[in-house]
C-alpha cells in the first residue's frame, strides 16, 4: 500500500478552478495516491486579501517539491507582475517542458507531429525589466547570461539523451540581437560541443523557423529557445495540433516542479463550464511520471498510464470538448475519462 504524496494545487484564475476541479476528480478516480495541498495565487489570492504571489504558496511548494497549477490571469498594460513569471522565477524555475503531439480523433493540418518544446523560462525579453528612460521613451531589457543559458541547453540535451529523441533546434534571432541571442547561441553550441556533441544539431533564425514549422512541423524535434520566443512559438505549436486545449506543460528546476497546461484563464470561456480540463489533466500526468521517476511508486504509474490510455481512447471514440469539435462540457468530458480508466 503506497503512501500519499503531498501536491500542491493552485486552482488557478478563470477557468483555472474549473478544469482543476476536473482533473483531481480523474487523478482520483486513477487511485493516484495523493495529498492535495490547496494554495493561493492569483486574482484568487488577492481576493481573500492575500499578496498575488503569497509567501506561503512558493513555500509549500518548496517544501513539498510539486504542484499542479491552473493558470493564473495577469493584466494588459498595467497592474501587477505576471504571478506566473514570479513563480518561475521565484523557485528557479528554469525549464518549461511542453511537448506537443498529434492526438487520434483530433483531426489537423498535419499528421504526426511529435515534439517538445524547451523554454528557457528565467530570463530572456519576458522578464519584464522595462524602464520609462524618459516621457515617450520605453526600454524593455533582454536579460541572457551564460549560467542561465548553459544550464537550459543542458537539460534540454539531457531529456533528449532520457527520452531518446532525436535532434535539437535552436530558434534565435542572433543575426539582429548580436549580443543577447548571440550569447545564447554561443552558450548552447559551447553545451553541445563540450557535453553532447553526439546529439544532432541545428539552428534556425526564428522567423524562418515559424515558417517551416507551419510548412511542416514533422520536420521538428525538440526545439530550444529563450523565453519570450518560447511563449509566443508553444501557441504557435499548439495550433498545430487542436489548440490550447491540448498541449500541457511543466517547469521544472533542480528542487522543484510545477505543471501547468500551456494555455491562459481564457476569459472568453471562464464560469461556462466548457473549458477542455484535457491540457491540465495531460499535465497531471506528466506530474506523476516526473513523480514516479523520483519515488518509483508503481501505483503511481499506474495510474499515469491508466489515465492517458482514457484520454486517447476517449478522443478516438469521439468523446470531445467543443474547441476539438466535440460536444461535451468539462465536466462531461472528465466522466469521460473517468469511464475508460482500467
Ligand atoms: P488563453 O490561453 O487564456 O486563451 C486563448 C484562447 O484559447 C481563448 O479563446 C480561450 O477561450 C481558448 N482556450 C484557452 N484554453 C482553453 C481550454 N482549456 N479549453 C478551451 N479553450 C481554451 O490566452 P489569453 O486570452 O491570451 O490570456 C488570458 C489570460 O491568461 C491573461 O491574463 C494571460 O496573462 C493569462 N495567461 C496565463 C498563463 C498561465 O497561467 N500559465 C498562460 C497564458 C496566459
Amino acid at each position: 500500500m503506497s503512501s500519499k504524496y503531498p501536491v500542491v494545487l493552485i486552482a488557478g484564475d478563470g477557468i483555472g478552478p474549473e478544469v482543476s476541479k476536473a482533473v483531481v476528480n480523474i487523478l482520483e478516480a486513477a487511485g493516484a495516491p495523493l495529498e492535495w495541498i490547496a494554495c493561493d495565487a492569483g486574482l484568487a489570492a488577492l481576493d481573500k486579501g492575500k499578496e498575488v504571489m503569497p509567501e506561503e504558496t512558493l513555500e509549500a511548494v518548496k517544501k513539498h517539491h510539486v504542484a499542479l497549477k491552473g493558470p493564473c490571469t495577469t493584466p494588459v498594460g498595467k497592474g501587477f507582475t505576471s504571478v506566473n513569471v514570479q513563480l518561475r522565477k521565484k523557485l528557479n524555475l528554469f525549464a518549461a517542458i511542453r511537448p506537443v503531439r498529434s492526438l487520434e480523433g483530433v483531426p489537423t493540418r498535419y499528421e504526426n507531429v511529435d515534439m517538445v518544446i524547451v523554454r528557457e523560462n528565467t530570463e530572456g525579453l519576458y522578464s519584464g525589466v522595462e524602464n520609462e528612460i524618459i516621457k515617450g521613451l520605453v526600454t524593455s531589457m533582454k536579460v541572457v547570461t551564460v549560467d542561465g543559458t548553459e544550464r537550459i541547453a543542458r537539460r534540454a540535451f539531457q531529456y533528449i539523451q532520457k527520452r531518446e529523441r532525436e535532434k535539437l533546434t535552436v530558434f534565435h534571432k542572433a543575426n539582429i540581437m548580436k549580443m543577447s541571442d548571440g550569447l545564447f547561441l554561443k552558450s548552447v553550441e559551447k553545451i553541445h560541443q563540450d557535453e553532447f556533441a553526439e546529439i544532432p544539431y541545428d539552428t534556425q533564425i526564428i522567423d524562418a523557423g515559424c515558417m517551416k514549422l507551419v510548412q511542416d512541423p514533422t520536420k521538428f524535434d525538440v526545439l530550444l529557445m529563450e523565453n519570450f520566443y518560447g511563449d509566443v512559438v508553444s501557441d504557435l505549436a499548439a495550433g498545430l495540433v487542436g489548440g490550447l486545449g491540448v498541449v500541457p506543460g511543466s517547469n521544472i528546476g533542480f528542487e522543484d516542479a510545477v505543471f501547468e497546461a500551456v494555455h491562459g484563464s481564457a476569459p472568453d470561456i471562464a464560469g461556462k463550464g466548457v473549458a477542455n480540463p484535457l491540457a491540465l489533466l495531460m499535465s497531471g500526468v506528466m506530474m506523476l511520471n516526473h513523480m514516479y521517476e523520483t519515488n518509483g511508486d508503481k501505483q503511481i504509474h499506474a495510474a499515469a498510464e491508466s489515465i492517458k490510455a482514457a484520454y486517447n481512447k476517449a478522443l478516438a471514440e469521439g468523446d470531445k470538448t467543443g474547441d476539438l469539435g466535440g460536444s461535451l462540457d468539462t465536466d462531461g468530458f472528465a466522466k469521460a475519462v473517468i469511464k475508460r480508466l482500467t
